[in-house]
């Protein structure tokens, strides 16, 4: 970089110097100082530690050893943070990962959108109903759903709100990671509820009898337990949206003299917020965490070449992932030359797959929603493209849920747009529900030679 570029001093809200999309505009300015300054005081919810085994697995996975499943709500709600649906959520993460790892036969590292994931971006700051505007729901962590003036008007005091149920889910999460819930030998954890007769009952069996009994046989010559099945790495994201969120959590470590976010181990930057000389971008250039930033049809290869040598100037193994997410029809011309540009540049990433945001649609009644078939064919189509190009697909970006939904239509029950109706709680994407996500790992699994 000569000195002409060389970028400004980096400090965690140097950010401010720069134009902020999609930041909530609170009323009190004093208020939002206060609770910036009181989250601040607060304990990290992650280590240093972690982030950087986070980024060494990343970076076995750019080098085609490890494969990353990342996968959650589209938006937590603060009313979700109770024991059920945490743990299902947990369970269908797990589940799907066991499948991917015995289909690709290789380490997977799992990441949760989850503990924090309470920030979205909409396309309108403002909603009209009847006649009234009011500010747009961004997300539990800005303000509510309902549709009054006291619900919309952002306050700032649900940051605070949100870094506690974060807090909650993380030691909840931990606690269930460390403490067997991972043991293939505990049959509950592995059954599949209410995704029983289904078509893939029968195979996804076979596929946690088949890891059950190699464990067994190791421990029977070994003589010893399995211990590292007793015990899982689980890792938090979110997207990295609400900039004076994610600055309050950013703390200098002295031992390896640099700055982290310690909110999460792997914060994303999204579509709408990846501009080059946009605040986000100008956040993330400075933190140590391992980072990813979605990037979609709209992304030119000066752009990304632009993100890619700013995100990761020196090239350092592990620490930026491209999640792809161009929709099912746009895949195939879209991703060629955005592979192309990377492998010209020389620049070490991760390719992960999101075939949820490229996929959604609005039914006749005008409803969101996703087609099963389509999030699969763009799976399949990433992984085909990135084989032909000699990259490597190192991971997949699903928005699923543990609980029985009905949001994505299709699938081996064949959901369709009138069972949407039933169960559709999302106030954001459309999300798998657990047994389509399910289904979904074992048709990777039978694409990539289960
Ligand atoms: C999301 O991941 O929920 C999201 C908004 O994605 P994108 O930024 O890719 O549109
Ligand atoms: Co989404």
């Amino acid at each position: 970089m000569n000195a002409k570029t060389k970028p400004q001093q980096w400090h965690p809200a140097s950010w401010q110097d720069k134009i902020a999309s999609q930041q909530p505009m609170y009323p009190d300015a004093d208020a939002v100082a206060s609770v910036v300054q009181r989250l601040s005081m607060l304990p990290p919810l992650v280590v240093s530690w972690e982030v950087e085994a986070l980024q060494d697995k990343i970076a076995r996975a750019q080098r085609g050893e490890a494969f990353l499943l990342q996968g959650g709500d589209c938006a937590e709600n603060f009313a979700d943070c109770n024991s059920d649906q945490i743990a299902r959520k947990l369970k269908i993460l797990l589940q799907v990962s066991v499948v991917l790892l015995h289909s690709l036969k290789r380490p997977v590292i799992r990441v949760g959108r989850m503990a924090g994931q309470y920030a979205k971006p909409r396309s309108a700051d403002n909603e009209t109903r009847d006649g009234e505007t009011l500010p747009s729901y961004r997300g539990d962590l800005v303000n509510r759903n309902g549709f009054t003036s006291a619900d919309r008007v952002p306050d700032p005091e649900l940051m605070l709100e949100g870094y506690h149920r974060a807090a909650l889910t993380l030691n909840f999460v931990r606690a269930l990671a460390e403490g067997g819930f991972a043991d293939l030998h505990h049959p509950e954890y592995w059954n599949i509820g209410f995704a029983q007769s289904t078509p893939f009952e029968h195979a996804y069996k076979q596929i946690v009898k088949s890891i059950t009994d190699s464990m067994d046989f190791f421990e029977f010559i070994s003589g010893q337990p399995v211990h590292r099945t007793r015990r899982i790495d689980f890792f938090t994201s979110h997207e990295g949206l609400h900039l004076l969120y994610e600055q309050a959590q950013t703390r200098f470590i002295e031992r390896s003299g640099r700055w982290y976010n310690l909110s999460t181990h792997y914060p994303w930057i999204g579509m709408r917020t990846a501009q080059l000389d946009g605040a986000h971008v100008e956040y993330f250039r400075g933190i140590a965490n391992p980072i990813s930033v979605k990037v979609g049809t709209g992304m030119s290869n000066d752009w990304l070449r632009g993100l890619i040598d700013t995100l990761n100037p020196d090239n350092t193994p592990g620490r930026l992932t491209l999640i792809h997410r161009f929709g099912a029809g746009n895949i195939a011309s879209h991703l060629p030359p955005m592979i192309e540009a990377v492998q010209a540049a020389g620049a070490t990433v991760l390719w992960v797959c999101d075939p949820m945001h490229g996929n959604t649609e609005n039914t006749s009644t005008g409803v969101k929603t996703r087609s099963f078939d389509r999030i699969l064919s763009e799976v399949e189509q990433a992984f085909r493209i990135h084989e032909e190009m000699g990259s490597y697909l190192g991971g997949v970006h699903f928005e699923l849920t543990g609980d029985d939904v009905t949001e994505c239509i299709g699938g081996a029950r064949g959901l369709t747009e009138t069972d949407l109706e039933r169960a559709y709680l999302s106030q954001v994407d459309p999300r798998l529900n657990y047994e389509q996500a399910l289904e979904l790992a074992m048709r990777i699994a039978d694409l990539r030679g289960r």
